[in-house]
């Protein structure tokens, strides 16, 4: 297999069992090229957007709209990452015709997939977006969506029938023909049953080590999320604080006029 070829959901869906699927998110085109870059697998363009990008409390404010306009950046940025455009709340909810439609317009601004929330429910949707040519990537557990039903951003599968539940859901999903599937914030013991249950690949995020891949959003890893830190999430770098120091500098070099010096004027 030629090394940068560009990964697609059939590909990442073969890695089960072989490799780690690396996955983090991106919304703009500067993110997505410094992803793809260093070798990320799927790049996901989250309706966290709210949150990371657009200052919301939660996801449920995204619009289709702000996720065209943001996937269409990170699509152009993208060489060989599979990238998948997360649907927003009430884009596939109402009726499969308008998920097919709101789905394609994904595919033609450059994504290659689609990420829907939820389980079982979730099925006759996914056999009509897989059966009309466009690649679903599942997510089950903490559904950011759910969140008023949840009533908070909780640890799901805690109880024996709720784990029993996210089981009959990984396994439904799977079969109605996702290529992968988001596990969030459950318990890693469950995710490792969830894994072992099904044939495609799971993709982690607060759901311990034992998936096939891990997710993040980018601004936790990078350190962007201000003092937000989930425990789920590793702080690899503080850009926020790198940040602060050069606009600070930045600051005193205009108020006291070293910038600009001779080398930055014509
Ligand atoms: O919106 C998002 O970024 C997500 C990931 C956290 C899985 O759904």
């Amino acid at each position: 297999m030629n090394p940068t070829a560009p990964w697609t959901a059939a590909r990442l869906r073969a890695l089960k069992g072989r490799e780690k699927i690396v996955s983090l998110t991106a919304y703009d085109y500067a993110t997505a090229r410094l992803l793809d870059e260093s070798g990320v697998h799927l790049v996901l363009v989250g309706d966290s957007l709210g949150m990371a990008v657009l200052g919301y409390a939660n996801t449920l404010p995204v619009t289709m709209r702000d996720m065209v306009h943001h996937t269409a950046a990170v699509a152009r940025g993208v060489k060989q990452a599979l990238v998948v455009a997360d649907m927003p709340f009430m884009s596939y909810q109402v009726s499969i015709e308008q998920a097919l439609a709101n789905a394609g317009r994904f595919l033609r601004v450059g994504a290659h997939a689609v990420k829907v929330e939820g389980g079982e429910l979730r099925v006759p949707l996914i056999r009509a977006l897989v059966g009309n040519g466009i690649p679903v990537l599942g997510h089950i557990g903490l559904t950011p969506q759910s969140v008023q039903e949840f009533g908070g951003f909780k640890v799901q599968g805690r109880t024996d029938e709720a784990a029993r539940k996210l089981l009959r859901d990984a396994r439904a999903i799977a079969k109605a023909g996702v290529f992968a599937i988001v596990v969030e914030s459950v318990p890693p013991k469950l995710a490792a049953r969830i894994t072992a249950a099904v044939k495609v690949p799971t993709i982690g995020i607060g759901a311990g080590p034992q998936c096939d891949g891990q997710v993040l959003v980018i601004h936790d890893l990078l350190g962007l999320g201000g003092d937000w830190k989930p425990k789920f999430a590793k702080r690899y770098a503080d850009l926020g604080a790198a940040a602060k120091a050069a606009i600070g500098e930045y600051k005193r070099e205009v108020a006291d006029g070293t910038f600009p010096g001779p080398e930055h004027c014509y």
